[in-house]
């Protein structure tokens, strides 16, 4: 995804980490043009990955980031866009309480980092980036796949999660979230 500006000045790594701060590993006070493209790049992010999942509107842009207490890992590539580089997508997280039903139909209320949004650029789908931002996410979390809950996931992430990270068959559940075989092995059961 290509932008109007240098992207390797905005995000000088690889991997970049925004919270409710906005901040890309550096200070921005004092540099507004830096807070506004910062701002522009989650705001296209966020419309295209709900575009990409047909939802009526954005569950990501930098204003939802800044009211809530999620996160979101940036991956970008340096080389591309004439050595401005450009952006390759986002995973966001953020932990949740949710009543969940065991295998048994047990209620299990738990807290986990929960998978809200993922998107990698059209033309960049299927070359790996996606389990390189993933495992960048769980490296910097040290967690495990079959510890998060995924909310609503859509059939390419479905298949993203069998085939990278072995997780398949989900437990059903009464609400969006889907977890899987195995989550429930370090959570106290509530009921
Ligand atoms: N059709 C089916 N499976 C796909 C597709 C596709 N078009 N694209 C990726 N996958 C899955 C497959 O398992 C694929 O393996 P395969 O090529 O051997 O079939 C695997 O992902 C490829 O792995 P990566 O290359 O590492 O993944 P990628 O960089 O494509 O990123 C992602 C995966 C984020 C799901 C990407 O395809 C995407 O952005 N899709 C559109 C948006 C989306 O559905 N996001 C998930 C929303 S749900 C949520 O966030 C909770």
């Amino acid at each position: 995804m290509e932008f109007p500006f240098d992207i390797n000045h905005l995000f000088p790594e690889r991997f970049s980490i925004l919270d409710q701060t906005l901040v890309a590993g550096r200070k921005t006070a004092g540099m507004p043009h830096l807070q506004a493209n910062i701002e522009t790049v989650i705001d296209e992010l966020g419309r295209a990955s709900a575009k990409a999942q047909q939802l009526p509107a954005s569950i990501t842009s930098a204003s939802k980031l800044q009211s809530q207490k999620h996160q979101l890992y940036l991956l970008k590539d340096v080389e591309s866009n004439g050595g401005r580089g450009v952006v390759v997508g986002f995973l966001k997280v953020g932990y949740k309480k949710l009543f969940l039903l065991d295998r048994q139909g047990s209620h299990v209320e738990a807290e986990p980092l929960c998978i809200l949004d993922f998107y990698i650029a059209e033309n960049l789908q299927r070359y790996g980036y996606g389990r390189e931002l993933f495992d960048f996410m769980l490296q910097h979390k040290k967690l495990k796949p079959v510890l998060m809950a995924y909310d609503r996931p859509s059939p390419k992430f479905l298949s993203f999660l069998a085939k990278h990270y072995c997780l398949t068959p989900s437990v059903p559940q009464a609400n969006n979230f889907v977890v899987f075989e195995g989550f429930f092995v370090n959570i106290s059961v509530a009921q």
